[in-house]
């Protein structure tokens, strides 16, 4: 299975800010539900309450200390980012996607095998930020520019 990051950042590297993505490119966002449509995607606690409700034709999981009620919110519960892996592995999908946020994307990039960022055409002042990409660990596969956004496609190298 691959393990494939995802994930809109400004040219500075800001991600989110006070809980929310600042801002909204209708593009980008369908980019993201091209990709991930049909498979699992894992994010932490404070994005799910971020996105509200489960997106659809994919299985939401939320990696969280506390305990919800998957029937109520339809979101898949896991207390450590190894147990969301092994779900998914055990359904036999062919991908997997992180989508963040800051501190769930800073656990996978030791694990991923690929990054799918799409990296805006403006700085945002946030609080929380993507993790620096080192040259060292990720080779560029692909580039893809659109109207208001690029999107570089790492690999990890072996
Ligand atoms: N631009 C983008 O592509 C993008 C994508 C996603 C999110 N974001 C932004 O990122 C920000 C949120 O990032 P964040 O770092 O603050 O929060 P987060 O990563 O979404 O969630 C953090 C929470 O997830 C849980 N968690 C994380 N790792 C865990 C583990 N290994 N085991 C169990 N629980 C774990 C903990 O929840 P509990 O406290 O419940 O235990 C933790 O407090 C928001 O501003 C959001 O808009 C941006």
């Amino acid at each position: 299975m691959e393990i494939i990051i995802i994930t809109a950042a400004a040219s500075n590297g800001a991600i989110g800010k006070a809980g929310i993505q600042p801002w909204y490119c209708k593009e980008e966002l369908i980019h993201f539900n091209k990709r991930t449509i049909g498979y699992p995607m894992i994010m932490g606690s404070a994005t799910m309450i971020e996105i509200a409700k489960p997106l659809k034709g994919r299985e939401n999981l939320v990696l969280t200390s506390k305990s919800y009620d998957e029937d109520t919110t339809g979101f898949l519960y896991f207390n450590s980012l190894e147990n969301a892996i092994s779900y998914c592995n055990d359904k036999d999908y062919k991908k997997l996607f992180i989508i963040g946020g800051e501190s769930v994307y800073k656990q996978a990039m030791e694990i991923a095998d690929r990054i799918l960022i799409s990296v805006m055409d403006f700085s945002f002042d946030g609080d929380r930020f993507f993790p620096r990409i080192e040259e060292d660990k990720w080779e560029l596969e692909k580039e893809d520019r659109r109207k208001n956004f690029v999107i570089y496609d790492y690999k990890r190298k072996v």
